[in-house]
Parts: structure tokens; C-alpha cells; sequence
């Protein structure tokens, strides 16, 4: 099946950027999965196929330029990418105190700098064609959540989000990021397997009393790429239950009422 316009999602091996990959199918894009395990990519893309969706798999390193420029001329080749979804990332260092330079450079480099690096590699063909970036922030980014250097990478990309939209802005580019709370993925097995009660642990602290599934994560991305989004641009949108406005057991607490 072929499709008009393509979106390149990285890391849509894993959870958030599969489901992300898929609803955009769903919804008539073609999507490349890129990931640095191919084959996870090549099944979410084998798996979207199967739906009747157009999908092609690509194996990359996101933190590698020459990979990444690679990618770039290669996903060009297969569609017209009018979204690019900087979603690949995650968290290796969890507080200052175990952390060494090599860690922390380990983050900004998957968090930061990868970012960077697709927006380059994408952004001739963007510019000219128009189109929209969606970076996937967190709330990390906007209050202490643990993860140092993760959540100065990511603070770095919502902001990075604000600047490109201005200067993308007249050349119709809209440039977004999402920031979402706990999702129920992948990344939390080892945590989960440490703690079988993390996520209920986790889910007294958000406003909605639920910690997010990928799918939520997935709407918000389909959402700021989508037309109805064509006038939103420069915007962190959470999708957090609710926790960066807030705590209940804080307010409770404060107000000393229930
Ligand atoms: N799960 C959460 O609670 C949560 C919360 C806030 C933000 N996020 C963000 O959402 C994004 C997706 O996370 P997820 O929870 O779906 O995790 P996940 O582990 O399910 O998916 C991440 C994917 O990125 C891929 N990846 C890792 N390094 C890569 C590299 N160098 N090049 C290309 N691909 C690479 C992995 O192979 C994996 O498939 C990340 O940016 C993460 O920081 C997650």
C-alpha cells in the first residue's frame, strides 16, 4: 500500500513509538520505524502491514550522524516525511551521585543530541515542503522526577521545541513536543521486575489516579501532527494525568481538607 504523506518515527521498536507508528497508519500515513533494534522495528512495521497500513522498517543509531543522514536520504527515497517524531530515548543515569561523565554524556547524547541530529538531517526537505516535528519531552524536563542528566536533556528539547518553532515558523513547520508522566512501557521492566508495585505506588501521586498506556502518549503525537493541529506550534503539551499541575496528596496536605 502506498501513502502520501510519510511520518519517521524513531525508537518504533519500543512502546510509545510503536503505538505512535500505528495509529498514524491507522490514520492514512505511511510510517517509517526506525530503531536501533532492527528487529523490533521491522515487527511493529510487519505488524502494520498486516492491518493494511503502509510501513517500512529501517535499522538506526540515532546517535550516529552518518547513520542518521543515511536514514534520512533513504526514508526520503521511499515518501514525502511531512512528520518527524524524535521519540527514541531513555534514561540511564537515576541521581548525580552514581553518575559519571561517560553516563551523562550517555543521556544528553540519546535524549539531546539525536534530536538534533534527525532535525538536520530532515529539515532541508521540511522546510521546503512543510511539515511538523514532535519531540517527545517529559515531565522530567519540567520538575524534579528524578534522572539528572535525562531530565536536562529533556528540559533541553522542549525548549529546542519553542526555538525551532519560531524560527520554522514562516517556512510552515510547526515544531511541538509532548511531555508525558509515567507510561506503562518497556523501559520500566527492570524497575517492575524490582518492584512488582511500582506502577500502584505511582499511581497515588497523579491527579487522575492512573499512570498513562501508550496509547495515550500516541493520541497527543497523532494529534500535533495531524491538520486539526495547524495552527498549534511551539507548545509542550503533558500528558500526565494531571502531576505538572499539580499533586492531590500535596493540595490535601496544604489545605489539610480531603
Ligand atoms: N515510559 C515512560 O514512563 C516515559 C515517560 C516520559 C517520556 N518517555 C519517553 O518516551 C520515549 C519512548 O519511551 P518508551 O517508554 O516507549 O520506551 P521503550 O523502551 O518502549 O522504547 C524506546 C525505543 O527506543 C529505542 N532506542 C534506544 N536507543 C536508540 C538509539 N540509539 N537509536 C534508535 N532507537 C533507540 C529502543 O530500542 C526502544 O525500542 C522516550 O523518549 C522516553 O524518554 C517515556
Amino acid at each position: 500500500m502506498s501513502a502520501q504523506r510519510w511520518a519517521f518515527i524513531t525508537g518504533a521498536g519500543g512502546d510509545i513509538g510503536g503505538a505512535t507508528a500505528a495509529l498514524l497508519a491507522q490514520r492514512g500515513w505511511g510510517v517509517i520505524c526506525a530503531d536501533i533494534d532492527g528487529a523490533k522495528a521491522e515487527a511493529r512495521a510487519a505488524a502494520i502491514r498486516a492491518e493494511g497500513g503502509a510501513a517500512q522498517a529501517m535499522t538506526l543509531d540515532v546517535t550516529d550522524e552518518a547513520a542518521v543522514n543515511e536514514a534520512a536520504r533513504a526514508a526520503l527515497a521511499i515518501g514525502d516525511v511531512r512528520a518527524l517524531i524524535n521519540n527514541a530515548g531513555r534514561a540511564f543515569g537515576a541521581n548525580m551521585r552514581v553518575m559519571d561523565y561517560a553516563t551523562w554524556r550517555r543521556d544528553m547524547l540519546l535524549n539531546l543530541d539525536s534530536a538534533y541530529l534527525c532535525i538536520s538531517a530532515f529539515q532541508d526537505h521540511l522546510l521546503k515542503q512543510g511539515g511538523s516535528i514532535v519531540n517527545m519531552g517529559s515531565v522530567n524536563g519540567l520538575g524534579m522526577f528524578g534522572h539528572p542528566a535525562y531530565s536536562a536533556a529533556k528540559a533541553g528539547l522542549m525548549h529546542l521545541t519553542r526555538v525551532l518553532a519560531v524560527e520554522f515558523g514562516d517556512r510552515g513547520v510547526r515544531v511541538n513536543a509532548v511531555a508525558p508522566g509515567t507510561v506503562r512501557t518497556q523501559a520500566w521492566d527492570e524497575r517492575l521486575a524490582a518492584n512488582p508495585a511500582v506502577f500502584d505506588e505511582l499511581t497515588a501521586w497523579y491527579p487522575l489516579r492512573k499512570v498513562a498506556v501508550p496509547a495515550d502518549v500516541a493520541a497527543a503525537v497523532a494529534f500535533l501532527v495531524s491538520d486539526d493541529a495547524a495552527h498549534i506550534t511551539g507548545v509542550i503539551l503533558p500528558v500526565d494525568g494531571g502531576i505538572s499541575a499539580g499533586v492531590t496528596k500535596l493540595y490535601q496536605s496544604i489545605t489539610q481538607q480531603q
